[in-house]
């Protein structure tokens, strides 16, 4: 079997290591940050996901998976190097490098004292055209060999969703390779028959910069998807009757559209699709290509926020001084992960409408914490969350959330009103109240 090292331990590293290192793979995990390296020796990962736990404390107990922040011994020890490190959005939208800059300089530092053969992969998301650019010069200056000849190079995106992170690398739609040359895609192609054990899922063997391009269109486009859905639920909101959740599931029994990613609600968040839709558009921008779908989701993502907002004040007159009890505050459900959450946007927004909030998430308030301090309040359960409110807004569709009813929040709210931002409840349950919810007509 062969050898891996996998070069940063975060979301996508970390989750694709201990897989590894259960399918009986030696993993060498290189991770820089000292907190992160304690607690993953320890088998705790650094973040929640489901399963992950489990598979990590298996794969440290067993010594499968070492971790170590030391890339001369792990790329001595392995035959293939995987870069996972991240690439943030800067300010301006485009895509921050420098994180996979000093990591591919590592790696080629380590190559220059390692005899033999060596491939090396970015699964890093990163803009068209890096891989047989930055990537390989910096690996062939640092390490003065010859990329193709004494190196192999190839970019594998990973399309994991969180949640469902060891699913998406166990049984993935696809593996899409983009290789400089016909040597490393056949090796990397061997490894993942290694890891699927001859099962594979479907591949796409192409060019870096063919497969770079496949991981922006891929998360554009369902981004886009969403935004779709979002643009039909302001329609929706002004016809009488009509109902964003029935249209879209119609449209997605078009086994050509599908129903995936049609869910309207407070708009897409996380870790990679703003980032991703921001990085493509400002990278093609530079090339002289206005990507207007792309443009036009993104647009449509921030101004579902303002509407989700209007919603608010139209339900209970004006938010000033109000108490605003919001559910949930990852950016999806499943997670403790906040970035780009629109319910902390939303949380933002309803602030500077001078709004109190009172808010509960099962597993993302430590996080939410970091961000929000003590300008909201934290609720230890659903009940305490509601006590006294104007106003409960759904923000992030948490299954313990479904058990709320009209009887829940007339016993405990000031004067029972729900907002539903991600379309969670049957509408009809909440006859009796003040009820709303985004693509709901009147
Ligand atoms: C996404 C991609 O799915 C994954 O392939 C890629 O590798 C990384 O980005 P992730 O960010 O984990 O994964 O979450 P995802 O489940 O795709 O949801 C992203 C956002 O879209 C969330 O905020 C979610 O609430 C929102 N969403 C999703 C909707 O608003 N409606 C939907 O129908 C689906």
């Amino acid at each position: 079997m062969f050898s891996v090292s996998v070069i940063g331990l975060g979301y996508v590293g970390l989750t694709f290591a201990a897989c590894l290192a259960n399918r009986g793979f030696r993993v060498y995990g290189v991770e820089s940050d000292e907190e992160k390296r304690k607690l993953i020796l320890e088998g705790r990962p650094p973040f929640y996901e489901p399963g992950l736990d489990s598979l990590l404390s298996k794969a440290i107990s067993c010594g499968s998976l070492i971790v170590m922040n030391d890339f001369q011994s792990a790329i001595q020890n392995s035959y293939i190097t995987f870069v996972c490190v991240g690439t943030p959005s800067r300010d301006d939208g485009s895509v921050d490098l420098s994180q996979v800059e000093s990591a591919v300089r590592e790696v080629g530092r380590a190559l220059k004292k390692k005899n033999g053969y060596h491939l090396v992969v970015l699964r890093s998301t990163i803009p068209p055209g890096t891989t047989e650019g930055l990537v390989k010069k910096l690996l062939e200056e640092e390490s003065s060999k010859i990329a193709e000849v004494e190196f192999g190079l190839c970019f594998n995106p990973e399309f994991l969703s969180e949640g469902k992170a060891i699913e998406g690398i166990m049984k993935p739609d696809k593996v899409v390779i983009g290789a400089v040359d016909e040597r490393s895609g056949k090796l990397l192609l061997e490894f993942y028959r290694e890891f699927y054990s001859g099962k594979l899922p479907p591949i796409l063997l192409t060019n870096p910069v063919n497969a770079e391009l496949i991981k922006y269109a891929n998360n554009a486009f369902l981004a886009m998807k969403i935004s779709f859905a979002n643009m039909f639920s302001r329609l929706c909101s002004k016809l009488k009757g009509a109902d964003v959740a029935v249209v879209m599931k119609g449209i997605g029994m078009d086994s050509r559209i599908c129903n995936a990613f049609l869910g309207a609600g407070l708009g897409w968040g996380g870790s990679c699709f703003p980032k991703d839709t921001r990085g493509i558009l400002f990278y093609a921008k530079k090339l002289g290509v206005d990507l207007k779908l792309i443009r036009a989701s993104i647009e449509i993502n921030e101004e579902q926020i303002e509407y989700a907002l209007e919603l608010a004040e139209n339900l209970i007159g004006g938010l000033r001084d109000k108490l605003i009890a919001v559910l949930g505050l990852a950016f999806k459900p499943g997670t403790d992960d906040v970035r780009e959450s629109r319910a902390i946007k939303l949380i933002e927004k309803l602030l500077e409408k001078g709004a109190r909030i009172r808010a509960h998430d099962p597993k993302a308030m430590e996080n939410a914490r970091r961000i929000l301090g003590d300008r909201i309040e934290y609720a230890g359960s659903i009940e305490e969350c509601l006590s006294d409110a104007d106003l409960c807004i759904l923000a992030t569709e948490w299954p313990e959330y479904r058990q709320i009813n009209s009887d829940l929040l007339k016993k405990y709210m000031k004067s029972p009103a729900l907002l539903d931002c991600r379309r969670l409840y049957d509408p009809n349950q909440f006859r009796g109240i003040r009820f709303a919810a985004i693509g709901l007509g009147p």
